[in-house]
């Protein structure tokens, strides 16, 4: 729960009496919507001392604002602003911004919200001690290479060249603000606005807005349940590049072959232009062993010049660290320096040096190693669950991959619908039409995403149940 920071709180100046004084500032704060609701008010000795007036009036001021519905008294926890405030005071503006944020990420991360890893299992005592070493030496808060930390990049370059055959060395590697900024990067580095841009479709809605922002001429090339991304449609466009999630389709869950892979290659070379790999969750493959990344394959034929490989930690460790990292032809990294100099400057400086540490020692690895079992398994339980609760009524079409699954059904209830009866059982239900900015072009079934990462094992069925119920009713 957020702790409430007092900030300008004040005593109003023609109090009759300071309790009542205190009573009306308080409320006024709830009632204004400035105290988020659920959140924790400083216990009646801290406030004491920061108004400098007597504890006893904070107390009885807590407990007019506890008889009136303001504030709640948990025992041995302390006093927190009210989950449902008394009718006659609902908050008068809505605009609120600590609450609206919160409420943001709350819905973010909730059940089934895809993209999101078990943010419980991230080792965090192990990586803050990372953190606290490399926050602590003053040698290194400055400012650093705008390309990112040289050690980062070593590390980056050897995890990547052993577990996804990627070639690389630190000096190909561009350390950016997650895969999202590596995204923009690389439409600034290779294309002009007007120039053609190859998108999956459905796909990754955040390339799709990097692709408007640049005012690019994008094109769709279909992806089909189960078969994937239409190749010969590919092979037969001309175009300056194509973004493509090779490992895993985002959102169908599908897969390219090597077969496919070398041909889109060689598509890339006759067309002089560009792939642009988005490798964002390969490291969780449950039904077969990863194929080599398409970087790593064009470069076995000496024509990794086409490719740019986009990866994120992200989804291996959490969201919110914000890196990623780019890999790039040699020839390319000055243009994407300049462009990220322009755009951020380089990253915060101690947090790679920690993730440096952090990949050398092997702790990636491991953690990576752990959530595969883990991800493993709760696929499996989503699976099941999915069959017992909707029976034939659905079916997941997505490969046994990445933290999340993809289903499709005919007729009955449409995706819109659904996504709101589970908005109300605090369900987060991504519908298909959402990968979809220029309308469903004709698809004659339904479908949804339901990311699983970050749903607790054992809250998985239960969640499938309720979301089974709102799909019949
Ligand atoms: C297709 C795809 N690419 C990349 C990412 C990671 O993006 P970022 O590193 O900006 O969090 C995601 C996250 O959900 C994704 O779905």
């Amino acid at each position: 729960m957020p702790h409430i920071d007092t900030g300008d709180l004040k005593l109003p100046d023609n109090c009759t009496t300071l309790q009542q004084g205190l009573f009306d500032a308080i409320r006024s704060k709830i009632v204004q919507g400035y105290w988020a609701t659920a959140s924790q008010i400083p216990s009646t000795r801290k406030l004491a001392e920061e108004l400098k007036i007597s504890r006893n009036t904070v107390s009885a001021t807590y407990e007019q604002l506890v008889f009136e519905g303001y504030i709640e008294s948990r025992k041995g926890s302390g006093f927190y602003v009210s989950l449902e405030l008394p009718d006659d005071y609902l908050p008068e503006h809505h605009s609120q911004p600590t609450a609206l944020i919160s409420s943001v990420s709350l819905n973010k991360n909730r059940a089934f919200a895809p993209g999101v890893p078990d943010l419980c299992q991230f080792p965090l005592k192990k990586w803050q001690r990372y953190v606290q070493i490399h926050a602590s030496r003053p040698s290194i808060l400055g400012n650093d290479d705008v390309q990112g930390c040289h050690e980062l990049r070593q590390a980056l370059s050897d995890y990547l060249s052993a577990s996804r055959s990627v070639m690389c060395n630190a000096e190909r590697i561009i350390i950016t603000s997650g895969a999202q900024q590596a995204l923009s990067i690389a439409a600034m580095a290779t294309l002009n606005s007007q120039d053609t841009l190859l998108l999956e479709y459905p796909g990754y809605v955040q390339m799709d807005k990097v692709a408007r922002l640049f005012k690019l001429n994008k094109h769709p090339i279909a992806v089909h349940p189960v078969t994937g991304l239409d190749i010969n449609a590919l092979l037969a466009t001309k175009a300056k590049a194509l973004y493509v999630t090779p490992s895993n389709q985002y959102p169908m869950g599908t897969t390219i072959n090597t077969e496919q892979r070398l041909k889109i290659i060689k598509w890339a070379q006759q067309n002089k232009g560009w792939i642009i790999e988005d490798d964002y969750d390969s490291e969780f493959q449950f039904a077969h062993r990863p194929y080599t990344s398409m970087q790593g394959l064009a470069g076995q034929i000496g024509l990794d010049d086409h490719v740019i490989y986009i990866g994120s930690l992200s989804k291996v460790m959490f969201n919110g660290l914000r890196l990623g990292y780019m890999v790039v032809p040699e020839h390319l990294v000055a243009r994407c320096n300049e462009i990220k100099d322009a755009l951020t400057g380089d990253s915060p400086v101690h947090m790679q040096y920690a993730l440096a540490d952090f990949i050398a020692d092997g702790e990636l690895l491991r953690h990576i190693r752990k959530m595969r079992r883990l991800y493993k398994q709760k696929h499996q339980t989503i699976t099941e669950a999915i069959e017992k609760h909707f029976g034939a009524n659905i079916e997941i079409i997505s490969q046994a991959s990445g933290l999340h699954v993809t289903l499709r059904w005919h007729g009955g209830i449409d995706e819109e619908t659904l996504r709101m009866k589970a908005e109300q059982q605090d369900i987060v239900v991504r519908t298909l039409n959402y990968y979809e900015p220029d309308g469903s072009n004709g698809r004659d079934w339904r479908g949804v995403v339901l990311g699983y990462g970050n749903t607790s094992l054992s809250d998985i069925e239960p969640k499938i149940a309720k979301l089974a119920a709102c799909f019949a009713g």
